[in-house]
C-alpha cells in the first residue's frame, strides 16, 4: 500500500522546488569551503539523512560524511531532553564541520550540538538546514545555509517524521 498523506497535510514544497534549492545550495557551500581545511558533512540523525545525502552529492570539494544522533521530540512536541544517541566516528580535529540537520526550530539542537562538538576541536563548524522556522527560536542560533524559511507548522516528509511515518515522502507537506 502507497504511504498514504494524513488528511490535515498540505503540501509545501514539492520536490522539484527541493531539488533546484539543493543544487544551488551546494553550489554555494563548494564555493565557500574549497581550499579550505578537508571538510566533513555531519548528518544528524534520522532526520537529516535525506537531505544530507541529496546534498552531498551537490557538493564538489573533497568530503566525509559522518553522523551522530541525537532524540529529543515525542509525537509533534520538543521534550527539550536532548540525548546523544550516536557519537561521530571520523577524527574531527582541525577540520571544517558541515552540520546539517532537517530543520532548525528552537535552537537546542544545533546548540546542543556545538557545544559537544567543540571537544574534538574542529577548524570551524558550518550549520545547514534545510528548513529554518525561525518563530521558534529560544536559542539565538543562525545557520549558515538555510533551505528554506517555513512558518510555525508542523512539517513532515523529505525525512522529517511524525511519531516515525513519513519520512520517505519526497515533498514536504504541514500539518495543521
Ligand atoms: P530544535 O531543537 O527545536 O531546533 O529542533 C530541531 C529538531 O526537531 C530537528 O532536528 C527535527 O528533527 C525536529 N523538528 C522540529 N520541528 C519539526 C517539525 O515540524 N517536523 C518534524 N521534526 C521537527
Ligand atoms: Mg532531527
Amino acid at each position: 500500500m502507497p504511504t498514504t498523506i494524513p488528511s490535515s497535510g498540505k503540501l509545501l514544497i514539492s520536490s522539484a522546488q527541493i531539488s533546484s534549492r539543493i543544487k544551488a545550495m551546494g553550489q554555494q557551500i563548494s564555493a565557500d569551503l574549497a581550499g579550505s581545511r578537508e571538510t566533513v558533512l555531519l548528518m544528524v540523525a534520522d532526520g537529516a539523512l535525506i537531505f544530507s545525502a541529496d546534498l552531498g552529492r551537490t557538493i564538489s570539494i573533497p568530503l566525509y560524511m559522518d553522523q551522530i544522533a541525537v532524540s529529543s521530540y515525542e509525537g509533534t512536541e520538543s521534550s527539550g531532553k536532548i540525548r546523544l544517541r550516536t557519537k561521530p566516528r571520523l577524527n574531527l580535529s582541525g577540520k571544517n564541520i558541515l552540520l546539517v540537520d532537517d530543520i532548525l526550530d528552537t535552537g537546542q539542537t544545533i546548540s546542543y550540538l556545538i557545544s559537544y562538538l567543540k571537544q574534538f576541536k574542529p577548524d570551524k563548524i558550518y550549520i545547514c538546514v534545510m528548513l529554518d522556522k525561525p518563530s521558534g527560536r529560544k536559542v539565538p542560533i543562525i545557520a549558515d545555509y538555510v533551505g528554506f524559511e517555513v512558518p510555525d507548522k508542523f512539517v513532515i516528509g523529505y525525512g522529517m517524521d511524525y511519531d516515525g511515518l513519513y519520512r520517505n515522502l519526497p515533498d514536504i507537506y504541514c500539518l495543521d
